[in-house]
């Protein structure tokens, strides 16, 4: 199996605070879509903000390409070509659409580059050139989401990490940020996402990972990971993949 990304039994945890991960492996491999679940407070956000350099790994490795991101910064892992979508989306609410997508390309200094890249994003997302001037924060739950992903895509980034993308949306728009992130892989983008409707992220992932009490107790291709008796009955509710 190609590894492009290898999370290898990391412990992490807040400031001088206990450890919230022990011992959170995953084998994250190109082109494909990673799912992590698990219940709340299990460790998911801090796993993917250990890996964007947001919290101090104490133990373990994170190999990216041959080198450790241990003890890099979240600018140097961006640079790196890993961006991190947060729960909260982290948009400028009172900045406009276009606005917030130059900011996902702050760093590039070719500027004319830049809003190529803007123009290609608007072309393949046309809610995105609609609402070109309006106020990010004055935008619906899942036009904001679109935004959140498509802003990543600026950078080219190899990998994409989306924590609960589908939270607090409309069932329908739901499919929606499924369908974003199928436009990500098709551009070559590999996805590393946490989602609590776990059904419904495992069936759109290549590969599953279970995490609970900071650690990965199971990972391998969604299917098992979706059929697998014991997952179901404690991580699924107890639903069946149909
Ligand atoms: N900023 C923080 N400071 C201290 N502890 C935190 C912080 N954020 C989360 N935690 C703790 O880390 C644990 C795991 O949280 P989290 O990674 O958010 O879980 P999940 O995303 O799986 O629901 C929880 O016990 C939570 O209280
Ligand atoms: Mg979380």
């Amino acid at each position: 199996m190609t590894k492009l990304l290898e999370v290898k039994d990391v412990v992490a945890g807040y400031g001088d605070g206990p450890a919230i991960l022990n011992g959170a492996s995953i084998d994250v491999q190109p082109g494909k879509v990673h799912c992590i679940i698990g219940p709340n407070g299990a460790g998911k956000s801090t796993l993917l903000k250990a890996i964007c350099g947001m919290l101090k790994v104490r133990q373990g490795s994170v190999m990216f390409k041959g080198q450790n991101l241990k003890g890099k910064r979240p600018d140097q892992v961006l640079r790196e070509g890993i961006c991190f979508v947060p729960q909260e989306r982290a948009l400028f609410p009172k900045m406009t659409v276009r606005e917030n997508l130059r900011m996902g390309g702050f760093s590039m200094t070719d500027k004319a580059t830049l809003e190529k890249r803007i123009d290609e994003i608007e072309e393949r997302f046309p809610i995105l050139r609609e609402r070109r001037d309006q106020h990010a924060g004055t935008m619906s739950g899942g036009q904001q989401q679109t935004l959140a992903m498509a802003r990543t895509m600026i950078l080219r980034p190899e990998i994409v990490m989306l924590d609960e993308p589908s939270l607090g949306l409309a069932p329908k728009i739901v499919q929606e940020v499924f369908d974003i992130m199928k436009v990500m892989t098709e551009d070559g983008i590999t996805v590393l996402l946490v989602e609590q409707n776990a059904l419904m992220g495992l069936k759109h992932a290549d590969w599953g990972v279970v995490l609970d009490l900071g650690r990965t107790l199971f990972e391998g291709p969604a299917k098992e990971v979706l059929t697998d008796p014991r997952i179901q009955e404690l991580y699924l509710g107890g639903q069946k993949a149909a």
